[in-house]
């Protein structure tokens, strides 16, 4: 996906890790030289809160994401270093690893600790040394862009190339979403590691949920450009709302089930089933599966829109998500109901939605290669005038995954 005029992606990739290569070697004492890594950012463009309800999603990497770099120790220890926000230092034993403690590494040492049990049911743990790490990246974190996932998949692809392992693609995903899950404790869907370590560019992925198939839609790079503008909102409570949106799901799709034989999952439940029985829910339930069992429609009518080549229609199905988001699940915050507000007057832009899991973040809109400044500047107009500052609006390409970069 394009955008204003941008560096040839391997120069830029040389650009940026080439830094992080420094930022490492004035961390990190003279020795072997560090490998680096990139792996990508997410967004998605319909499917909002389905992927743990079993139902279609379609989101896409973009050319943001995590820098590792990285080098093999002689001892067992694994030394963590960040540029990324409030991080600090972490250096912990291979063979102890600490519990979860509410710290950025977490998601780095679940993802250790998920690779080490991985490589001793293999037989391969002789392989497995100590390292030095050091993270950082071009990703704003905590904005629904899913720099917790592109930090786990791309430590998974980094660990297995240091260690040597010849781990398959899918097994970096699920390493990357087992440390999410049972060590950092949130309950998420696959969407965000499916998205990380399998995109491809110039594509949107389409995910089943349900019966985990997925399926590669092209979207036409050259009339449409991916806006993404940060309401600059961070909610630290987000990971406990996501998680109470998860339990309402399931409490919901225990009451409708017996209205639908053979359903699995809320996405299962038909809309006139859903019609028929509602009045049987609690309000807030109701309103919650409403959410899902209509995106569920609205996902399936994007797909066959964007199969046409109609990126408008694809496109204005994500104005009537981010209404569903706002009314029926509760996740919006007022920044991101004005930006995509503006999104919906301004010329040239064909849809717009909150992207991630809400409670702040960013709105991604589909905007008409051409017109990306007059739709940048009606929403940053919108935004000051209302708010007092301007939100951060930036054009993404789109990405093809985790990678080794290697510097000429
Ligand atoms: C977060 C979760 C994903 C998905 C989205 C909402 O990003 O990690 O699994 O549920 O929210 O679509």
């Amino acid at each position: 996906m394009s955008g204003p005029a941008r560096l040839d992606p391997a120069a830029r990739d040389a650009e940026r890790l080439g830094r992080h290569r420094d930022h490492f070697a004035s961390v990190f004492p003279p020795g072997a030289p560090a490998r680096l890594f990139f792996s990508p950012g997410r967004i998605n463009l319909m499917g909002a809160h389905l992927d743990y309800n079993g139902g279609p999603v379609m989101p896409t990497a973009i050319d943001r994401g995590t820098f590792l770099a990285a080098r093999a120790r002689k001892d067992r220890r694994i030394v963590l270093d960040s540029t990324l926000e409030e991080a600090e230092r972490v250096e912990v034993e291979l063979d102890a690893l600490p519990a979860r403690a509410g710290r950025w590494a977490d998601y780095p040492l679940g993802v250790i600790a998920e690779v080490r049990a991985l490589a001793a049911a293999r037989g391969a743990a002789g392989r497995l040394t100590g390292l030095d790490v050091s993270f950082g990246g071009d990703l704003p974190v905590g904005a629904g862009l899913s720099s917790s996932a592109s930090i786990c998949v791309g430590t998974a692809f980094a660990l297995d190339s240091l260690w040597g392992l010849g781990l398959e693609r899918m097994e970096m995903v699920d390493v990357a979403l087992q440390a999410e899950r049972t060590f950092v404790g949130v309950q998420c869907g696959i969407m965000d590691p499916w998205a990380v370590g399998l995109a491809r560019e110039g594509s949107l992925l389409w995910i089943d949920c349900k019966d985990k198939t997925r399926e590669y839609i092209p979207i036409d790079t050259r009339s449409t450009s991916i806006m993404v503008a940060d309401s600059l909102v961070r909610r630290s409570l987000a990971q406990g709302q996501f998680n109470e949106r998860v339990q309402q799901c399931a409490q919901a799709f225990a009451l409708l089930a017996p209205h639908q034989p053979g359903a699995a999952c809320l996405r299962d439940i038909r809309v006139d089933t859903w019609d028929s029985h509602q009045r049987e829910l609690p309000p807030v339930l109701a309103r919650r599966s409403r959410h899902v069992v209509t995106e569920v429609e609205r996902t399936f009518a994007a797909r066959e829109a964007l199969l046409r080549g109609e990126v408008r229609a694809f496109a204005a199905t994500m104005f009537r998500t981010h209404v569903s988001l706002r009314d029926d699940f509760e996740v919006s915050v007022r920044e991101l109901d004005q930006l995509v507000e503006s999104a919906n007057e301004a010329r040239g832009c064909m849809g717009a939605r909150l992207t991630g899991a809400g409670f702040g973040g960013c709105a991604v809109a589909l905007v008409e290669n051409g017109r990306e400044e007059e739709a940048a500047s009606v929403l940053t107009r919108d935004f000051v005038v209302r708010f007092g500052k301007r939100p951060r609006i930036e054009f993404f390409a789109g990405d093809s995954g985790p990678r080794e970069v290697s510097l000429a």
